[in-house]
């Protein structure tokens, strides 16, 4: 492409050359001896100026009078050396050329700090912005790193379906998929025959790749899946939502521990690569969203995360000085409040959490040989608790077969799941990391609302 991106020119030497660039218009500020825009094109955070003075001012009048803040244009001039801190190149200014305005009486993003809540309301515009323009690049370079990860292990990328039959969570939280007439049913008070629906059976949105991965990884030794997983839980929070992404890693003959120490490297492998490659977006997130984030990220990579049973965690609950809203006994399913206390105030840093009540977590969990525990892990973050959530599997036929009794599930539509435990079985362990939880990871924003482009939630699928 000969259009030379902001990204590549702010590289370029001060050297003179004649350039067009083209973007939209952030401000335009003028003064007496010259006119400024900053233009925008979406390839990085900071800006490029363009200096029209006097004379190139005095030329361009008319289409500098059309180029409020929005608007989208091509400036030509050449490349110098800026007298503005902060910026190491400008453009000196030679023409200007209007493609589309943007009518200042009615563009909602006027040079004022507007508030997240007002942004999630034009999520069409709001990538327009410099904080979801640093959002939108950070996350396109976590994408990528997730892949550069695993493939430069060995792992086999695998694309697990979307549209399944198979509870994976077993929290009854699916979207079902259906083409019955739901009205017509509804009218007629018959209760529906699934024999007569599009798959033959009752079908859903996928809430996770795992079970699909397994059958992979049971004959691909290592591979991880990384696509949309759907919740139809009705959780309000700023770290829930119906439509997520996920990357579910599956190891054959790992164990529990292998499970943590894949987890830790990934998760410094996307910090570090943050840090080096997305420097100028996370030193904006430092700046204006979470003070001291760059910092903080820093010492993940310095040290060790901690670990600590689960059976210790509620211990030290227990004696936690403060109230919690929700009293902690041991067979509680922790609270974000009881995640956040742990790693901010007992580990300083990521925490993971090991051993889990068999009750509170999912059936194919391994079963420990106290009969009350599952070789569960958790890895909890500062700022909002649970990042990554995984385990070793029960590779015994009959302790599995035992849990999915327990459960009260029905067996019959597992067999296939089952088989893997019938013919050559092996330990093996996995986890999945909710991307979006990455993202707020790294960049220091609230919401996860704010971390993807076009958020879901119960009463919101706008756009
Ligand atoms: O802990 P979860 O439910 O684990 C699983 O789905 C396993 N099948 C993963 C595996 O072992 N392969 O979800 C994993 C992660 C959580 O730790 C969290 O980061 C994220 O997915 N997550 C959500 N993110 C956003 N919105 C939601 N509603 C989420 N639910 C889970
Ligand atoms: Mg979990």
């Amino acid at each position: 492409m000969k259009l030379p991106t902001l990204k590549e020119i702010s590289a370029l030497p001060p050297d003179g050359r004649s350039l067009t660039v083209k973007g939209w218009v952030r401000t335009k500020r003028e003064t007496k001896a010259a006119v400024f825009l900053e233009v925008n094109d979406g390839s990085r955070l900071g800006n490029l100026q363009c200096v029209f003075d006097e004379a190139a001012a005095a030329a361009a009048a008319s289409e500098l009078a059309r180029a409020g803040t929005g608007a989208s244009v091509a400036v030509e001039g050449s490349l110098v050396a800026s007298p503005a801190a902060g910026q190491s190149v400008e453009l000196r200014a030679s023409s200007l050329r209007v493609i589309g305005e943007a009518s200042p009486e009615s563009y909602p993003l006027q040079k004022k700090a507007h508030s997240m809540e007002f942004l999630r309301e034009i999520a069409h515009l709001r990538p327009r912005t410099n904080t979801f323009g640093a959002v939108a690049r950070v996350r396109n370079r976590m994408a990528f790193a997730i892949h550069e990860f695993f493939q430069a292990r060995g792992f086999q990328y695998v694309h697990t379906p979307l549209i399944t039959a198979s509870d994976c969570e077993g929290a009854g939280a699916m979207f079902q998929v259906t083409t019955l007439d739901l009205e017509r049913l509804g009218k007629s008070g018959r209760s529906p025959d699934y024999g007569k629906d599009f798959f033959g059976k009752p079908a859903f949105l996928t809430v996770s790749g795992q079970l699909n991965v397994e059958t992979y990884c049971e004959a691909l030794g290592r591979v991880y899946t990384f696509g949309p997983t759907f919740r139809a839980e009705n959780s309000n929070t700023s770290r829930h939502l119906s439509e997520f992404w996920m990357i579910e890693p599956e190891v054959a003959f790992a164990e529990l521990a292998d499970n943590m120490e894949l987890a830790e490297d990934f998760l410094k492998h996307l910090v570090k690569t943050a840090l080096a490659d997305c420097a100028e977006d996370l030193g904006f997130f430092d700046q204006r969203v979470e003070k001291g984030l760059v910092e903080s990220l820093e010492k993940v990579l310095a040290r060790k995360f901690a670990h600590m049973t689960y059976t210790e965690a509620v211990a030290e609950l227990e004696k936690a000085p403060a109230p919690f809203e929700v009293k902690p006994y041991w067979g509680l399913d922790l609270q974000s409040e009881h995640e956040k206390y742990l790693c901010e105030k007992i580990a300083g840093g990521p925490l993971f959490l090991t051993d889990y009540p068999k009750e509170i977590k999912s059936f194919y969990m391994k079963r420990n040989a106290d009969g009350k525990t599952v070789r569960a892990m958790d890895l909890l973050v500062p700022r909002f608790g649970e990042i990554v959530g995984g385990s070793e599997r029960e590779d015994r036929l009959e302790v599995l077969r035992e849990l999915m009794a327990e459960k009260k599930m029905d067996e019959s539509s597992y067999g296939w799941y089952l088989d893997l435990r019938r013919f050559g079985t092996t330990p093996h362990a996995g986890f999945g990391l909710g991307f979006e939880r990455l993202v707020m990871y790294v960049t220091g924003m609230a919401n996860i609302r704010d971390v993807i482009p076009f958020p879901r939630a119960p009463k919101l699928a706008d756009f």
